[in-house]
C-alpha cells in the first residue's frame, strides 16, 4: 500500500471546494505519454494551477499503471524543480470501471479515482459506488461518481445517444453514495466529433460546423438540488479549428471534426462545474504539430526532433485553458 500523500499528491477535496466557491474548474488533463506529463507540469507551473493528472483503463494499458504512477510522483518532483513550492496535483483514475481497479489505484498512490456507473441501472450504480467510496475515504482518497450517459463511446460504455442526467435522481445518489463529485451528461461528449452534422448548423463564410448548445438547464437544476457540491464535465474538448486544419492541411483526414464551443466551457467553469476533462484537444495539438514537423523536415527521424514542438504545442494548449476557459490560473 502507498499512499499518495507520501507521494506529494493530494485528493481534490479542498481544491473542489475552493474552484466552486472561486467560480473557475480545475482542469483534469488525461495522460499517457512523458510528453504529455512534462507539458501538463510546465503549464500548471507557470500558470500557478491547481491540476488534475487523469490515467484512463487505455493509458494504463498502453504506458503501464506502475510507469504511469511513477510518472505522477515524477511529476510532483518536476514541478518543484521548476520552481513550483507547493503543487496541487491529483492522480486520477478515470472512467475506473470495477471496484478492483479503482481499489489497485488507490492501493498505488493514487489520490481520486473515478467509479463509471453510468451505463448500470440507478440501484446497481449507487451500490458499486457506495462500495468503492467505503474503500476510498478510509484511505482519504475522492471519488468521481456519473450519473447519465454521454454520447459517443465512454470507454467500455457506447451510447449512440447521450441520456442527460436526471436532476431528480441526483439527491438520492449523493446521499446514498457519499461521493465527492458527479460527473453528469449535458450533451458533451468524448472525442473529436462530438456532434453529427445533421445535429449542427454550417457557417457559410467558414464552411465550418457550429454545434448546437449545452443543456444549461440540466445543469442549473443538478445545481438547484446540491447547492455547491461538486459538478464535473467530461468530454469537454473544443476540438480547435486550427489544428484540425493544420492536420488537414498536411495529409490527415477530420472532416467535421467538432467540439465544445469554448465560450459554454467558461460559462459552466463559473457554476458549480469545477472539475472540466480535456484530452481529445492535446491529441490534436501533439498530431498537428508533428504532422507539420515532418511535413517540413522530411529527413528527421530522431523522436526528440518531432516530440519537441509537439510537447510545445501541448503546453501552449493547457495554459490557453488553464488561463482562457477554465479561470484557474493564480490559484496556487
Ligand atoms: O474518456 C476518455 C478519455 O479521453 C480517455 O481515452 O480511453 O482512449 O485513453 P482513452
Ligand atoms: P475529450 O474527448 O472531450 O477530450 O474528453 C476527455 C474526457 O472526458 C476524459 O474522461
Ligand atoms: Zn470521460
Amino acid at each position: 500500500m502507498v499512499s499518495y500523500k507520501k507521494l506529494g499528491l493530494v485528493n481534490t477535496k479542498k481544491m473542489f471546494a475552493k474552484a466552486v466557491k472561486g467560480g473557475y474548474a480545475i482542469p483534469a488533463f488525461n495522460f499517457n505519454t512523458m510528453e504529455q506529463m512534462q507539458a501538463i507540469i510546465q503549464a500548471a507551473v507557470e500558470a500557478k494551477s491547481p491540476v488534475i493528472m487523469q490515467v484512463s483503463k487505455g493509458a494504463r494499458k498502453y504506458a503501464n499503471p506502475t510507469i504511469l504512477r511513477y510518472m505522477a510522483e515524477g511529476a510532483v518532483q518536476y514541478a518543484k524543480e521548476l520552481g513550483c513550492k507547493k503543487p496541487q496535483i491529483v492522480l486520477h483514475l478515470d472512467h475506473g470501471d470495477s471496484f478492483e481497479t479503482c481499489k489497485s489505484c488507490i492501493d498505488s498512490g493514487f489520490s481520486s479515482v473515478m467509479i463509471d456507473g453510468s451505463s448500470l441501472p440507478f440501484k446497481e450504480n449507487i451500490k458499486l459506488t457506495k462500495k468503492v467510496v467505503n474503500y476510498a475515504h478510509k484511505h482519504d482518497v475522492t471519488v468521481e461518481a456519473e450519473l447519465g450517459v454521454l454520447a459517443g463511446v465512454e470507454d467500455e460504455v457506447q451510447a449512440e445517444e447521450s441520456h442527460y442526467t436526471k436532476p431528480e435522481e441526483v439527491i438520492e445518489f449523493a446521499t446514498k453514495t457519499g461521493c465527492d463529485s458527479l460527473a453528469i451528461s449535458i450533451g458533451t461528449s468524448h472525442g473529436a466529433y462530438k456532434f453529427k452534422p445533421e445535429q449542427c448548423t454550417r457557417d457559410p463564410k467558414t464552411g465550418k460546423l457550429i454545434p448546437p448548445p449545452l443543456a444549461f438547464d440540466v445543469l442549473k437544476a443538478v445545481e438547484k438540488k446540491l447547492p455547491g457540491f461538486p459538478i464535473v464535465l467530461h468530454g469537454s474538448s473544443s476540438v480547435p479549428q486550427e489544428h484540425v486544419d493544420t492536420i488537414n492541411k498536411f495529409g490527415g483526414k477530420l472532416p467535421d471534426a467538432v467540439g465544445i464551443p469554448e465560450e459554454q466551457l467558461r460559462k459552466a467553469a463559473k457554476s458549480a462545474v469545477c472539475k472540466i476533462n480535456i484530452d481529445s484537444d492535446s491529441r490534436l495539438a501533439m498530431t498537428a504539430a508533428i504532422r507539420k514537423h515532418f511535413a517540413e523536415h522530411p529527413e528527421h527521424f530522431d523522436p526528440r526532433q518531432y516530440l519537441t514542438p509537439a510537447r510545445e504545442a501541448m503546453k501552449q494548449l493547457y495554459i490557453h485553458k488553464i488561463v482562457k476557459v477554465l479561470g484557474s490560473n493564480n490559484k496556487l
